[in-house]
């Protein structure tokens, strides 16, 4: 028996989709804590592309449990589209295979339009998927939960409530057009009739599963650099993306958890705005961008591309408290003759080693760079760790040092078999008392 949680060591988008679905062969059901359609999590099988914004990249494997738990902003548009594509594809032909808690919140489509409202002002460069505003309006205890909406009264009155001082702040202070009651009520009606079955106690469930002995795979969204309150803030996402919320936003203890997995890639990328040290303006970072097809999974933007950050990821180590990190994209590497890693910053003239809290000050640090050679060699075939080129291998060896945690697979493509050192994550877990 074991729990594993699964969190971006970067600024998101490091693959965490593809090693949640080869991992969940090992598991027995997979859950999402945190975030909602923000989120684009891109699977494989053979040429075959997936990618989920909501559903837990478990769902290809028939009989594996995907649960979306109570920490995640659920904008139900968005999760019946993925639930029909999957049905489509041969998907998700058991209803009991998901499982979506009655405690997460909803995302109306006024929290979308406030949030592309608030963005003309605010510039955090956000995905427009309305996730800041469901989450402030969780915090306020004004928010509509999963569990109201099945339930007419009670959806009706918050709905009509909510209504009333969200038109009056779109119109009157973002200069934005209001909601018609009727609308969004008979639209959410629709969506009840389509996703009440899956609607549960998670939280129970999970407990449940996990006294029977089951092995649980928490998939964490966005990285640890976008966490609100461990991130560049406010260049941050609104949840909190580091493992401890794996428990809050599915309802177990922290004494249930095993241990923390962390997946970087062998560079960096971000999407949106904010500070980013060791981002490349030139050819290299267009070369980045093609080769590793950099463009946002969910929006579809290119990706800001630049060197691997050891200090960046050593800070994702800390604060999720991760015991082995997966590096992917390494294929992305193979064409350059050099590799710089980054592996502190100077500020003010003087060194430093660790991500300051201060916005500003991490604004202005210049990143310290170490060269390493690169290996000019196609990895994509390789078949173990020991099969990777000298100068590759003495690359992970570096970053492994400077991150001061083991590096536990590579990844070398984009599908499942493309990815050395696979080993089952819960045969040997840290011991629980
Ligand atoms: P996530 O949000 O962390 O799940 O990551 P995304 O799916 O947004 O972005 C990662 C992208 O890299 C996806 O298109 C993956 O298919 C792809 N990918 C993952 N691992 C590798 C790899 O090792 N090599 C290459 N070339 N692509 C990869
Ligand atoms: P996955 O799970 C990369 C970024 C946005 C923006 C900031 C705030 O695929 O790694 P939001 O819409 O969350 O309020 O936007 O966070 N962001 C992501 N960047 N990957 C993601 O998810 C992201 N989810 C949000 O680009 O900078
Ligand atoms: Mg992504």
């Amino acid at each position: 028996m074991a729990n594993i949680v699964i969190v971006g060591a970067q600024w998101g988008d490091e693959g965490k989709g593809k090693i949640v679905d080869l991992l969940t062969q090992f598991a027995d059901a997979v859950v999402r804590f945190q975030g909602g359609d923000n989120a684009g999590h891109t699977v494989y099988l053979g040429k075959e592309k997936f990618v989920f914004h909501i559903i837990p990249s478990g769902i290809l494997y028939e009989g594996k449990k995907c649960i979306i738990g109570n920490g995640v902003v659920i904008d139900p548009g968005t999760l019946i589209t993925e639930i029909t594509g999957l049905k489509k594809r041969g998907y998700l032909k058991d209803d009991s295979q998901l499982m979506i808690s009655e405690e997460a919140h909803l995302i109306l489509p006024y929290h979308r339009r406030i949030d592309t409202a608030r963005e003309r002002v605010f510039k955090i460069g956000t995905t427009g998927r309305g996730i800041g505003p469901a989450y402030e309006d969780k915090v306020a205890r004004s928010g509509i939960r999963m569990g109201d909406l099945i339930d007419e009264k009670i959806f009706r009155k918050k709905l009509d409530a909510n209504l009333t001082q969200k038109n009056s702040y779109l119109v009157q202070v973002l200069k934005e057009e209001g909601f018609e009651f009727e609308k969004i009520h008979d639209e959410f009606v629709q969506f009840r009739s389509q996703l009440g079955k899956y609607v549960k106690d998670t939280a129970r469930e999970i407990h449940e599963e996990i006294l029977k002995g089951k092995h649980i795979l928490f998939e964490g969204a966005q990285g640890a650099l976008l966490d609100v309150d461990h991130g560049t803030y406010p260049y941050v996402t609104a949840s909190n993306t580091v493992a401890a919320n794996a428990c809050v936003g599915s309802g177990i203890g922290p004494t249930l958890i095993d241990s923390v997995v962390g997946i970087a890639k062998a560079y960096t990328t971000r999407v949106g705005e904010g500070p980013f040290p060791t981002e490349l303006h030139d050819t290299l970072g267009d070369m980045i961008r093609q080769k590793g097809q950099e463009f946002g999974a969910t929006t579809g933007r290119p990706r800001r591309c630049g060197w691997f950050d050891a200090v960046v990821v050593k800070h994702a180590v800390r604060i999720n408290g991760i015991q082995g990190m997966v590096i992917t994209k390494m294929d992305v590497l193979n064409d350059l003759d050099k590799l710089k890693v980054c592996v502190g910053y100077r500020l003010n003239g003087r060194r430093i080693d660790y991500v300051p809290s201060n916005i500003e000050a991490f604004q202005s640090v210049e990143a310290v760079y170490e060269e390493l050679e690169g290996w000019k060699t196609e990895i994509k075939g390789a078949k173990s760790l020991s099969d990777l080129p000298a100068n590759a291998q003495r690359y992970l060896r570096r970053v492994e040092e400077l991150i001061g945690t083991k590096i536990v697979m590579v990844s070398v493509g984009s599908e499942r078999n493309e990815t050395l050192g696979v080993q089952n994550p819960f045969a040997s877990p840290r011991s629980r008392t």
